[in-house]
């Protein structure tokens, strides 16, 4: 198993298991049988909106002995209605009470976007915070006294920028320890994993398998889906393995972290056995020429202009 190591030379096993869009009623059964299948690392967040259940599977595997607490690596989301200094405390206590545990191993903060408190999802303008009115230094001193304390071991940031990495790393004090950010072979962000390698920042790779089952409203018409592209295919015919295998070896043999989605046994088998792949140089190659630099999850979805939020300027 590959892991990813901290500075202070704790590890984390560089796949995971995703739970971004696992029904509540599926989630804790699929949890409990990816323990059983060796998965050590699961990625959670508050707005997954499951973290209750994925709790009720954590709690089971300890108490039946399956691990122990300090066998697995659980990784939560600060939501972008908890981004001001006073709110981020009993956001991670929500989480930590939802999942049944006392610390956990990584807290990010989910979106470089800010609602107000009352809003799980803006409907309109004036439900935005700008990072003027909350500005991410002022989240992320919070975060760090969340790590001081001890609530989490580690943390980071989801969906960053350079630039944005950048205003944090130029504070000098605690940088993010993590970028999770969507990576497949048609959104490769080559420039911005050199930017992490080189400031000491660890990658995870969100929607690896190109999330086909995101919600309608984050589709749009000819969106290309890594699991049907012809090399992937082509690579997995070679290695008698499946197109979902294969990205899941080329984003470890990048030297990030990977977290696929899967509720389904076989499929938590199947990914969880992606491991054992190992690509070729040439397949290497074959793969980042596919690079089309786009994006499944835009953020078109935070637009609020007169807020300071536009999709470039997310991402710029
Ligand atoms: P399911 O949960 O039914 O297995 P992503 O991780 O990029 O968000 O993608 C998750 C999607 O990919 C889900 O629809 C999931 O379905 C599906 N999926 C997970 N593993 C595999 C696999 N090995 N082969 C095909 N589809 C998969």
């Amino acid at each position: 198993m590959k892991s990813l190591i901290y500075a202070n030379g704790d590890h984390m096993p560089a796949f995971g298991l995703g739970t971004w869009k696992s029904a509540p009623g599926e989630v804790k059964k699929a949890i409990i049988e990816a323990i059983k299948l060796g998965y050590r690392h699961i990625d959670c967040a508050a707005i997954y909106q499951n973290e209750n259940e994925v709790g009720e599977g954590l709690r089971e595997c300890i108490k039946d002995g399956i691990v122990t607490r300090e066998d697995l690596r659980i990784t939560s989301k600060l939501w972008n209605n908890a981004h001001k200094k006073e709110d981020v405390r009993p956001a991670i206590e929500k989480t930590l009470s939802d999942l049944k545990l006392s610390y956990i191993d990584l807290y990010l903060v989910h979106w470089p976007v800010a609602f107000r408190k009352d809003i799980t999802f803006p409907v309109n303008t004036e439900e935005y915070l700008s990072l003027g009115e909350v500005t991410l230094e002022e989240t992320w001193s919070a975060m760090q006294k969340l790590q001081k304390e001890a609530l989490t071991k580690h943390i980071g940031v989801s969906n960053f920028s350079i630039t944005k990495l950048q205003r944090l790393v130029d504070l000098g004090n605690q940088k993010p320890e993590m970028n999770q950010i969507e990576l497949h072979p048609y959104l490769q962000q080559q420039e911005l994993i050199d930017f992490c390698k080189n400031n000491g920042i660890h990658v995870t790779a969100y929607s690896p398998l190109g999330s086909i089952d995101r919600p309608e409203s984050m589709k749009k018409d000819g969106e290309p889906a890594p699991l049907e592209n012809k090399t992937i295919k082509r690579i997995a015919a070679v290695h008698e393995a499946s197109p979902a295998q294969i990205l899941i070896a080329w984003a470890l043999q990048r030297g990030i972290s990977v977290i696929p989605k899967s509720t389904n046994p076989k499929r938590l088998k199947e990914n969880f056995e992606a491991q054992k792949i190992v690509l070729s140089e040439s397949e290497m190659a074959q793969i980042a020429a596919l690079d089309e630099h786009t994006r499944i999850i835009d953020g078109s979805f935070f637009t609020a202009p007169e807020k300071g939020y536009t999709k470039e300027m997310l991402w710029e």
